[in-house]
């Protein structure tokens, strides 16, 4: 059930002052007592906003109109942002500073909010994008019925016709995806490899046949309801990091911004200091990038365990991994893979969920393994701040935090948080 309301006050004009910046994209103002979300807008700013939504408890609204703009603002670098356009920014309207500011707020506030913690919080930028523009390796393109395709507007099923997309990167703006007709396709994805294949996955529409226009791709795959089909080379990508390869299921999870994956294990290692000879473990390990990096830093008296529910990428870990002997990997979910092998011990556990988060019954297992450090890799800090909560009650402190600018123009941000047993 949604709390919607019946949209009576939605199209209705209000003129706010603008506070707080808030999860997700939108900063908090008041009309009547009633608070009001809005984007498009930033603190300190007084705006005309339209209201797109009301719940019994809140509004949300577009700033439509700017009367007193804050000195962090800036025009959109893409035609397609604004109020009602493309969904998949948030943050075109402020500087790439400003955006850091925010987004090192909104971190702080989920961490007094949801774990009574006041920390000083620093959004460091990943190299590979300087201008905020140009890093999404990895862009799924909404397709119409009549086979032209787009980008999805904000909390919409409606798409925004874009003739190009400034965040995605050059390589995969060069198949052109949005300028081409995809008739019988629900969905179109690019992606855009560090070793430098480029992947089209076509999503047809449930039975139909997708007419696929001519691509530029060294790899194309129809992932119908009957599963991932080539049409066109292997089904998997080469991800490159540091020395390493890394093979990775073309439509499997890999880090989209290019400089992530690199410093993400780089934090990773630096927070997480593996020694020689320890057992360490890579929870939700995907293709294996911090496994890899963790057994190298083991080495061979060491041990370390990746866990991964998605098939394809166990299967992706286990060849990733191949060369490294003291590294193993399990294909199962971490909330009965730990159970079933019985694991009641680690050095260090490293834990890189999806946005749901661990979740209590995992925080409550990863902490009886009474490893002294637990590394938590989070793109949601309210899952994560909550989270950190509950390792408190298992006897983990906060020992260090950092936050990646991992997702620049959007609201997202990832955090690699260090939890040391007292
Ligand atoms: C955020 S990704 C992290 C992958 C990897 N650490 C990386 O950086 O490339 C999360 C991974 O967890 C896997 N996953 C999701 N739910 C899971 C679960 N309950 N148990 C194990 N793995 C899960 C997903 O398939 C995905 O590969």
């Amino acid at each position: 059930m949604t709390d919607t309301k019946e949209a009576d006050m939605a199209g209705e004009r209000l003129e706010l002052t603008v506070d707080t910046v808030a999860n997700g994209g939108w900063c908090v103002a008041r009309h009547e007592g009633r608070v009001v979300f809005v984007r498009h807008a930033l603190p300190g700013e007084r705006v005309v906003a339209e209201v797109t939504e009301e719940t019994t408890k809140f509004l949300r609204a577009d700033a439509v109109e700017v009367l007193e703009p804050s000195p962090d603002r800036v025009t959109p670098p893409c035609p397609f942002a604004g109020p009602g356009r493309c969904g998949g920014c948030d943050w075109q309207h402020a500087s790439l500073e400003a955006q850091r500011r925010l987004k090192a707020d909104v971190v702080a506030e989920q961490f007094r909010r949801l774990a009574s913690l006041d920390l000083k919080v620093v959004v460091e930028e990943v190299p590979g994008a300087e201008n905020g523009l140009g890093w999404r390796t990895r862009v799924r393109f909404a397709v119409e019925r009549d086979g032209t395709a787009g980008l999805r507007r904000h909390r919409s099923h409606d798409i925004e016709h874009v003739t190009e997309c400034l965040i995605a990167h050059p390589a995969v703006e060069e198949v052109g995806a949005e300028r081409l007709a995809w008739p019988g396709a629900a969905a179109v994805e690019v992606v855009a490899a560090s070793g430098g294949d480029r992947a089209v996955i076509v999503e047809p529409v449930p039975r139909r046949r997708a007419d696929i226009p001519d691509v530029d791709a060294s790899v194309l795959l129809d992932e119908g309801r009957r599963g991932t089909r080539a049409l066109r080379g292997r089904a998997s990508l080469t991800e490159r990091v540091g020395e390493r390869d890394f093979r990775v299921t073309a439509s499997g999870f890999w880090q989209v911004h290019p400089g992530a994956a690199a410093t993400l294990l780089g934090a990773v290692l630096d927070l997480g200091r593996p020694e020689p000879g320890e057992w360490a473990l890579d929870l939700y390990c995907g293709a294996g990038l911090f496994a890899a990096g963790l057994a190298e830093a083991v080495g061979p008296e060491g041990a370390v365990l990746g866990v991964e529910s998605e098939p394809q990428a166990a299967q992706d870990a286990r060849f990733n991994l191949r060369d490294l002997p003291q590294a193993q990997v399990e294909r199962g979910r971490v909330e009965e893979a730990l159970d079933r092998l019985r694991i009641e011990r680690a050095d260090l556990v490293v834990a890189d969920p999806p946005r749901a988060g661990l979740g209590r019954a995992v925080v409550e297992r990863v902490a009886g393994l009474q490893a002294s450090r637990v590394v938590y890799v989070s793109c949601d800090p309210a899952t994560l701040a909550r989270d950190v909560a509950w390792f408190a009650g298992h006897g983990y402190r906060l020992e260090d935090l950092r936050a990646f600018d991992q997702y620049p123009m959007t609201h997202h941000v990832e955090c690699v948080a260090l939890l040391v047993r007292d």
